[in-house]
């Protein structure tokens, strides 16, 4: 059963003819509005109820004003007046009150709808290894920074003047011809891809004076036809010393330093003559089978030794194009296969499978 609300209906017809009457009608509204404004359990309902009685067509407010006032006799109209502006300033003082809060809890809760829940695992993603070969980039860096040899980079794109003459290699040397160059077609100056890291020998010693003790990671190319110890790119490690009074023995002394470090202990190295025309003298450096430590293994091809790099005393014909006086300075040169290296030490037969990027292969060495 429905009651008739009051508001729809004058005060007479809801006998409240004199003020005590009128006070505790408007308690009783006053009352509800509490009632009813406490109860709101959300933003939306919260809107329909502030919209019921302060709207302004059918709003209470607006029936009580229409209801009420306006037919009041003229002796109540005054008391009538006073206790409507105090409901009036009473509900717009807790509607904009429970507004706040309102409009605060609600957006609490989208928050929390929305909150992320880092708790639940994650998509956890494959994290990758050094490849091998920058592996032994690191390595071959960590023995030569420990005897205070600093690490220079430099082009890929290269000048014959560096790659060739200041190295002593003229046009038409027999030199040119086992190093089958790549050159860029169209480039003004003939720039050609650099067959080896030497170049930086003769840009590092045209910007400094000695002493020098630098090494150059970086990749080279050739135009070798690909097979399985050959590639068109490979990585090499150039190292020079440079500087008042470094003999041949400094040199040796450096290259066995280096074997025991990278092979092991108790390794042992030879030298072999040579030839590149910016050492004199030259050398291959070889070194005892890690595998076998020298008694002929199949790792060794049954030699006990292995081939470690090329490298000698640098020739002074080469401080002629740097402007080092020949007379005051020495030093010594090599340059490393990193690839090479890499494959040796770590039983890998097949170029092609160190850039071929097959997981399969990388993961064996972690
Ligand atoms: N640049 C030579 C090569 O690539 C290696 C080398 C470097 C030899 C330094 C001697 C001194 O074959």
């Amino acid at each position: 059963m429905t009651t008739t609300d009051p508001t729809t209906q004058t005060l007479a017809q809801i006998q409240a003819t004199n003020a005590d009457a009128i006070v505790s009608r408007f308690a009783e509204v006053r009352y509800r509005f509490d009632e009813q404004a406490a109860a709101q359990p959300d933003l939306e309902s919260w809107r329909t109820f502030v919209l019921k009685w302060t709207g302004r067509k059918s709003g209470v407010l607006t029936a009580i004003t229409d209801n009420w006032l306006k037919p009041a006799p003229p002796d109540l109209k005054r008391v009538v007046g006073q206790e409507l502006n105090q409901l009036k300033g009473h509900i717009e003082f807790v509607i904009a009150e429970r507004q706040k809060a309102i409009e605060a809890a609600a957006e609490d809760s989208a928050l929390a709808r929305e909150k992320i829940d880092l708790s639940l695992p994650g998509i956890e993603r494959a994290i990758g290894t050094r490849h091998l070969v920058r592996q032994t980039y690191h390595e071959l860096l960590r023995i030569f920074s420990a005897i205070g040899f600093s690490v220079v980079e430099g082009p890929e794109i290269e000048t014959p003047y560096y790659n060739f003459e200041a190295l002593n290699i003229p046009e038409h040397h027999p030199a040119r011809d086992n190093m089958d160059t790549f050159y860029i077609a169209g480039a003004r100056g003939g720039h050609l891809l650099r067959t080896h890291t030497s170049p930086m020998q003769i840009r590092t010693m045209e910007k400094q004076k000695p002493p020098v003790r630098i090494i150059v990671p970086g990749k080279v190319y050739r135009r070798d036809n690909p097979d399985a110890t050959h590639g068109y790119m490979f990585h090499q490690i150039e190292g020079l010393a440079v500087d008042t009074d470094i003999t041949f023995c400094d040199f040796r002394g450096t290259v066995e330093y280096f074997a025991r470090e990278f092979l092991g202990p108790k390794t042992k190295t030879r030298l072999r003559p040579s030839y590149f025309p910016f050492t004199e003298p030259s050398a291959e450096v070889d070194a005892t089978c890690h595998v076998c430590r020298g008694l002929g293994c199949r790792v060794c091809k049954q030699s006990g030794w292995i081939e470690l790099f090329g490298a000698g005393m640098v020739n002074p014909a080469v401080y002629g194009f740097v402007g080092y006086d020949p007379e005051k300075y020495s030093g010594f040169a090599f340059g490393m296969g990193v690839d090479r290296l890499a494959m040796m030490k770590y039983g890998v037969t097949e170029v092609p499978l160190l850039f071929q990027n097959d997981v399969r292969f990388l993961q064996q060495f972690p």
